[in-house]
């Protein structure tokens, strides 16, 4: 195994580290209390930049962080925490008249260790349970009630009339989760690092596989044909709830960005919005877009709304107007009759690859160079 030079001890002090190239691959040394120690630089996990990290001394010797998702690595030994077997790689390395060597190639290699128990395996394989036949509605309801005190909800209401409809006339499969039911984190933004951290599955989901998203993902992307989501109107917006879960559902829309792969396909996407007071077309236009985003197909007229105006402060009887409305119990059943028929038609002709007209993280700005005349050109050249 042959050395390289890499720099004076003196410009790695106590407490440095320095991300280095050594046949083509990033090498982080260290300096720790003096003595000099080199891993891989590239998580093992997804890539993230271990340079970034946070070091420090923990269980039973100093492990730096990786920034995107928390893998920890043993600085001099490249090992992972007690109790996990995967191993960075790791140079030898030696001091000679005040320089630092690191050896050529690593001394122990890179290894992601054989995770047995894989909770999420369906998620990563898209294991889906959709068919050609299949009729499976999903509501999913975002109001927020203390179970103690019960109340009734008039988006939630509408939701069950709609899933009732659906199993009575159509004999379809339904599932109605509640998002207020499920414990679940807030998105922790790890794209805004580094586009590459936000994985599918969701890395939150990957830290802890009893996240409630998990059941979502499940249910939303490999096992839903028609989606049917019902929201009260929030201060003239969707409830704090849905907005949770949305930020949740970066991990699919950003499949297309990262990899061009579509998860959604052949689903159909509907609405209820209740409120007291109006809103609901502001609350629809958002809803729409979203899951058009994220690859559903919406029928003309894809929501339904309830709300008694601007002036409607007397809530007490706004349960009453509602549960009395023909007008809501007709425009549900139309819904869910349209989301059916399109539905039908989209498994007539089934997409296997769907355009997505989105960005793509090969457009962006600094993957383009731009000649001296001034065309565009990828990094390969072609314009
Ligand atoms: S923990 Fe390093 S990339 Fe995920």
């Amino acid at each position: 195994m042959g050395f390289i030079e890499v720099t004076d001890v003196k410009n790695l002090p106590p407490g440095s580290r320095k991300v280095l190239s050594i046949n083509g691959k990033d090498v982080l040394v260290f300096n720790i209390d003096g003595e000099i120690s080199a891993i891989g630089n590239v998580c093992l996990h997804k890539g993230g930049p271990l340079i970034e990290g946070r070091v420090e001394p923990k269980y039973d010797g100093c492990y730096v962080t990786c920034p995107w998702h928390g893998w920890e690595y043993n600085v001099k030994t490249g090992a992972a925490p007690p109790g996990f077997h995967d191993q960075q790689a790791l140079y030898d390395t030696l001091i000679k008249e005040d320089k630092i060597y690191v050896s050529t190639s690593p001394k122990v290699l890179p290894k992601k260790a054989e995770h047995r128990d894989k909770p999420l395996q369906d998620l990563v394989e898209l294991r889906y349970e959709t068919t050609r036949s299949s009729l499976n509605i999903l509501g999913i309801s975002c109001t927020n009630m203390n179970e103690n005190l019960p109340r009734k909800s008039t988006s939630y209401e509408a939701l069950q009339q709609s899933l009732e409809y659906g199993r009575e006339k159509y004999n379809a499969s339904t599932v109605l989760l509640k998002l207020s039911d499920l414990e679940f984190r807030h998105c922790e933004g790890y794209y805004s690092r580094n586009e590459q951290a936000c994985t599918w599955p969701c890395s939150i989901s990957e830290m802890d596989s009893h996240d409630g998203m998990n059941e979502v993902y499940r249910k939303m992307i490999l096992w839903a044909d028609i989606l049917v989501l019902s929201t009260p109107i929030r201060w003239g917006n969707a409830s704090s709830l849905y907005y949770k879960m949305a930020e949740r559902l970066n991990c699919v829309q950003n499949q297309i960005t990262l990899q061009d792969r579509v998860l959604v396909k052949n689903k159909v996407a509907s609405f209820i919005i209740t409120g007291g007071q109006d809103n609901i077309q502001q609350v629809a236009g958002q809803m729409m877009v979203f899951f058009t985003e994220l690859g559903f197909s919406l029928t003309p007229f894809s929501f339904v709304g309830w709300s008694r105006g601007w002036t409607a402060e007397d809530m007490q009887q706004n349960v009453r107007a509602f549960s009395k409305s023909t007008y809501i119990k007709r425009s549900i059943r139309e819904l869910i009759d349209n989301d059916i028929k399109l539905l039908h038609q989209l498994k007539g002709d089934p997409c296997v690859n769907i355009a997505s007209p989105l960005p793509k993280i090969s457009e962006a700005p600094s993957k383009i160079k731009i000649d001296v005349d001034g065309t565009p050109k990828d990094l390969h050249g072609n314009t």
